[in-house]
C-alpha cells in the first residue's frame, strides 16, 4: 500500500512541531508569551449565539449546499456596502475560508498547473495547491523591501503556459502587507493580459490601519470575471470555531463548478450559518474599536522592535501579523533555545519561525512571524524578551567562539 505523492509532498503544520517544547517550558514553570496565535482575542459578538438560541428548529437538518438563503443574503448585503454587487448564485458558503480556498484551487488546477504566490505566504496554501496537483511558483519578497510584491517584471517573469492563477492575501498573512489601489490595478492588468484567475484571500479585509480604506479586488470591474474572493467569519468577527467562510465570484462557470464540490460535502454547518448571518449583518462601525485596538498593538510591537539592534522590519499596514528579520542565522534554533534554555524572571516567548512560509529552499531562515494578539502591555514584554534573549544568545555565541579559539591555541601549543 502506498499513499499519494501529493499528500506526502505536503509538510506538517510548522506550529505543531513546537508544541512539545512549549508544553515542557510551561511544565518547568515558565510563563510563555504566545506570539504565534492566529486567533483574535476579541469576544465573538453576542448576536452569533443569540441567533442560534432564538432559532426554534427541532431538527438540525442539512441545508442547501451553496449555503442557507439567510447567510447568502447577509453576505450579499454586506458586500453591497462596499460597492460590490454579487447575485445569490455568485456566493458559495463554505466550511471556513480554508474550504473555499481548497474548492477554488481544485476547480482551477490540473496536475502540474502553476499558481503564483508571493512568498512568504500562509503555509496552508502549500497544502491546498499540492493537494490539487498544482505547483506553487513563488514571487520572492524581502524584509528590506517591506515584503511588497506588486512588480510587473517580477510577476511576468514567472508566467508560463502552465500558469493558471495569482493567489494573494490582502491584507497579508504573514507580512501584514496591504496592496495600494495602484498595485491592485497593476496586478489586475497582469492577470487580464495573461488570462489568469486572481484568487484574493481577504479574510483580514477590515484589519487596515492608519485611516486607510479597506479595498477588495471585487471592486475592480474589468477583472470581475477572473476574480474570486475568499472571505470568512474567523478573523473579522472573531469566530474561528464557527468554520464558516465564503467564495464569491462573478464568474458563473467557476461558481457552478464550486457548487459541485460543495454538493459533495452536502452543506456547511447549519447552526453556524445562522450565527454567521447575524455577524455579517452587524453595522459597519462594529469593527472600529477592534481596529483601533489592533493598531495600538501594532504600534507597540513596532516601538519595541525598534529598540533591538540588527532587526529588519517595516510597520505593516494591515492584518495582525508582522514578519521580522532577526540578527540570527536560524530562527528555529533560536526559538528552541528560548523555550528550553532561556527565561527572564521565569518568562519566555514563542513566535513562529518564518522559514516554512517560503517555498524557496533556504529562504526566511532568519525571519519570524509575530501575531499581535495579546494586550499591549503583554506585547511590549514579549518583544522585550526577544531583545533580552537575542543579547544572551549572541553573548553565548561569542563565548563559544572565544572558547573554540582557546582550544585551537591550546592544541597548537
Ligand atoms: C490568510 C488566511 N487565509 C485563510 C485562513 C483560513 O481561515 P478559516 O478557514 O478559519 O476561515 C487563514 C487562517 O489563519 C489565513 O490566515
Amino acid at each position: 500500500m502506498r499513499l499519494s505523492k501529493k499528500i506526502l509532498s505536503i509538510k506538517a503544520s510548522p506550529i505543531r512541531k513546537f508544541f512539545k517544547y512549549t508544553e515542557s517550558a510551561k511544565k518547568a514553570g515558565k510563563k510563555v508569551y504566545f506570539l504565534n496565535i492566529g486567533q483574535p482575542d476579541v469576544s465573538t459578538p453576542p448576536v452569533f449565539m443569540e441567533a442560534i438560541r432564538n432559532d426554534g428548529r427541532d431538527i438540525v437538518e442539512y441545508g442547501p449546499s451553496a449555503g442557507s438563503i439567510e447567510m447568502i443574503d447577509a453576505v450579499k448585503d454586506y458586500y453591497k456596502r462596499y460597492d460590490m454587487d454579487f447575485a445569490r448564485e455568485e456566493i458559495i458558503v463554505t466550511c471556513g475560508g480554508s474550504e473555499a480556498l481548497r474548492f477554488i484551487i481544485d476547480c482551477i488546477c490540473d496536475e502540474g498547473d502553476e499558481v503564483i504566490v508571493p512568498e512568504p505566504f500562509y503555509t496552508n496554501y502549500g497544502a491546498f495547491v499540492r493537494a490539487s496537483g498544482g505547483v506553487i511558483v513563488p514571487v520572492t519578497t524581502r524584509a528590506e523591501d517591506g515584503y511588497r510584491y506588486a512588480d510587473r517584471d517580477a510577476l511576468e517573469s514567472l508566467i508560463t503556459p502552465r500558469t493558471k492563477a495569482l493567489l494573494l492575501t490582502n491584507p497579508g498573512n504573514p507580512t501584514g502587507v496591504v496592496l495600494t489601489e495602484g498595485e491592485m490595478e497593476l496586478i489586475g492588468a497582469v492577470a487580464r493580459e495573461n488570462d489568469l484567475f486572481i484568487i484574493s484571500d481577504e479574510v483580514y479585509r477590515e484589519f487596515v490601519y492608519d485611516g486607510k480604506p479597506m479595498s477588495s479586488f471585487g471592486q475592480i470591474k474589468d477583472i470581475a470575471d477572473r476574480t474570486v474572493i475568499v472571505d470568512s467569519v474567523s478573523k473579522r468577527f472573531s469566530a474561528c470555531g464557527a468554520r464558516i467562510g465564503v467564495a464569491l465570484s462573478k464568474n458563473r462557470e467557476l461558481t457552478e463548478n464550486l457548487l459541485k464540490l460543495a454538493q459533495s460535502r452536502l452543506c456547511a454547518p447549519t447552526l453556524d450559518q445562522l450565527g454567521s448571518a447575524a455577524l455579517y449583518r452587524l453595522p459597519s462601525d462594529y469593527f472600529d474599536d477592534i481596529r483601533a485596538e489592533f493598531e495600538r498593538r501594532r504600534n507597540a510591537v513596532c516601538e519595541e522592535l525598534a529598540k533591538i539592534d540588527g532587526v529588519v522590519f517595516s510597520k505593516p499596514p494591515g492584518a495582525f501579523y508582522i514578519t521580522v528579520k532577526l540578527p540570527v542565522n536560524d530562527a528555529e534554533e533560536f526559538l528552541l533555545w528560548l523555550l528550553q534554555n532561556f527565561d527572564d524572571g521565569g518568562e519566555t516567548v514563542m513566535f513562529t519561525p518564518a522559514e516554512d512560509f517560503y517555498a524557496t529552499e533556504g529562504l526566511g531562515r532568519s525571519e519570524i512571524r509575530i501575531a499581535y494578539v495579546l494586550s499591549e502591555s503583554e506585547l511590549r514584554r514579549a518583544v522585550e524578551l526577544i531583545r533580552l534573549a537575542l543579547a544572551a544568545w549572541n553573548r553565548r555565541l561569542s563565548e563559544r567562539v572565544v572558547s573554540a579559539a582557546v582550544i585551537e591555541r591550546a592544541n597548537a601549543v
